[in-house]
């Protein structure tokens, strides 16, 4: 669940607060007789979700203001009232204005005060639009905000990445295949395999950003507006980098949440992997790493415990996320054309997912952070079975096909299994009977250094590749050439 703000019951019920207190600030009921029943409201209401909108809605209203003036609709002095009252409101905002429980949504709050700031001109500032297009471009501003702030928080997790891989270039350590040893690798080639999907989640997150960034204000309810407001110059003064084309597909493309959704459930993908690679390395079996203090508990019953619940935590998250994802799919799917209620819980979904990601990644690079990589026990994890595959390419460098080699050193490991022992200790008449191109200097090629130093090719676990990729992950680091400005302020 997102967090829930409190909503302040007794305000709404203090006698003294005044007379517009008890009666709710409605934007409908009109066409009502009888008031909505306390249950409709307890599940219709949605500003326990939707009040951290606040900020954004206030924007994009003076903005209208604006452009209601612009259009002819107001007088520079009424649009100048509601733009200094909107800013009264935002104060009261910030100040920690509470929240009632009649409030409908953040929309309508922000109403209600600015018909306490104001007076009766507030009445005129929802002409021509409809909380249809309000709410969708206040979400998309937020969510503008959003991506900037995942994609600081991912870069910081990249960085304690790039940062440890620097100190395991030459710390040698198997790699899994099926959770089985398969060929030595260094150290900083395993953690730089979790740098390069967070690259790519960063990409994923700017193009969902780049979604985001499409002005639906000026679309009304559905059919678009009647009065004639520069769509233009919202769009700039809100800091979008277009203008939605068709007013009915405006006020429902929640794509852009999808996509956002989308984006961190990969994040907290790759976050569940590089958390399970952690918690597996740091179990006493493996030894590879040790946990610090700052991010793991202790056992109630057990004194010898330390637990690495950050990372647990982080593994478990990722679902959380999927589901978030697969709801407002679930939600979109099938949904008639043009705004429905249902898609009020996009916010739900969009806030519970990103909320858990903004805990989740300081908690991951900081848990990484204060790892300690015990280099001896992951070169103790290799044994010389695993440079059988050296042992291959070996026969084939002296000429031999690689079946015809794969055949032989299968043999050799199944007769060190036999007798118990490591390839290395087979003697060389074993080998001369597996294959005749076998050397005295076959021994050579069961060194773990060497198997490492072979895979030079771009990509490859070598020491070079390995630099040049230290490289590349510090220049992806960079940040871009003309970081995109925050929104303009409100
Ligand atoms: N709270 C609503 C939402 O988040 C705002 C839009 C309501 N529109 C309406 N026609 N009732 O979707």
């Amino acid at each position: 669940m997102p967090a829930m703000i409190d909503v302040d019951i007794a305000s709404a019920t203090d006698a003294t607060a005044g007379a517009a207190v008890g009666k709710s600030h409605k934007l409908w009921g009109g066409r009502f007789g009888a008031g909505p029943t306390p249950e409709f409201d307890a599940l219709n209401n949605s500003i326990s979700v939707d009040f951290r909108l606040w900020p954004y809605d206030i924007q994009l209203s003076k903005a209208w203001a604006v452009a209601l003036w612009g259009a002819n609709v107001l007088t520079l002095d009424e649009s100048k009232t509601l733009e200094r009252g909107l800013d009264a409101v935002r104060a009261r905002l910030a100040a920690g204005e509470p929240v009632r429980p009649s409030d409908e949504d953040v929309h309508t709050m922000i109403d209600r005060l600015l018909h306490e700031e104001v007076g009766d001109v507030a009445s005129k500032l929802h002409t021509g639009r409809s909380r249809n297009d309000q709410v969708a471009t206040a979400t998309r501003l937020w969510t503008m905000e959003l991506c900037q702030r995942l994609d600081h928080a991912v870069r910081v997790l990249q960085g304690v990445l790039l940062e440890q891989a620097e100190s395991l270039q030459t710390a040698l350590m198997p790699s899994y295949t099926h959770m089985q040893r398969a060929i030595p690798v260094s150290g900083a080639h395993w953690l730089l395999s979790h740098f390069w999907p967070l690259e790519r989640d960063r990409v994923r997150l700017r193009a969902a950003a780049k979604s985001a960034a499409v002005l639906p204000l000026g679309s009304g309810a559905v059919a678009g507006c009647a009065y004639p407001i520069s769509r233009v110059l919202l769009q700039g003064t809100l800091g979008f980098d277009a203008i939605t084309p068709n007013s009915i597909d405006a006020v429902s493309d929640r794509d852009f949440v999808a996509e956002v959704l989308f984006s961190a459930t990969m994040v907290g993908t790759h976050l569940s992997r590089l958390a399970e690679d952690l918690i597996i390395y740091g179990s006493s079996e493996f030894g590879f790493v040790q946990f610090g203090e700052g991010y793991t508990s202790g056992s109630s019953m057990m004194p010898q415990k330390r637990n690495p619940d950050a990372l647990e935590l982080a593994r478990g998250s990722a679902a959380r996320m999927l589901g978030n994802l697969t709801a407002l799919l679930a939600t979109l799917k099938g949904l008639p054309t043009s705004y429905n209620k249902d898609l009020q819980d996009d916010k739900r979904y969009l806030f519970d997912a990103t909320d858990t990601l903004l805990l989740v990644l300081p908690a991951t690079a900081g848990a990484l952070a204060e790892c300690r990589f015990r280099t001896e026990r992951m070169s103790a994890a290799l044994s010389s079975t695993m440079m059988a595959t050296d042992l291959a390419d070996y026969l084939v460098r002296k000429g031999a096909t690689f079946r015809e080699a794969h055949g032989a050193v299968g043999m050799l490991v199944r007769e060190s299994e036999r007798k118990g022992v490591e390839l290395t200790a087979l003697p060389i008449s074993s080998f001369a009977a597996a294959h005749p191109r076998f050397d005295e200097d076959v021994f050579d090629a069961l060194n773990a250094e060497r198997s490492v130093a072979q895979r030079e090719a771009e990509g490859g676990t070598g020491p070079v590749a390995v630099r040049a990729q230290i490289e590349m992950a510090r220049v992806a680091l960079q940040p871009p050439p003309t970081p995109r400005s925050s929104n303009v302020a409100v």
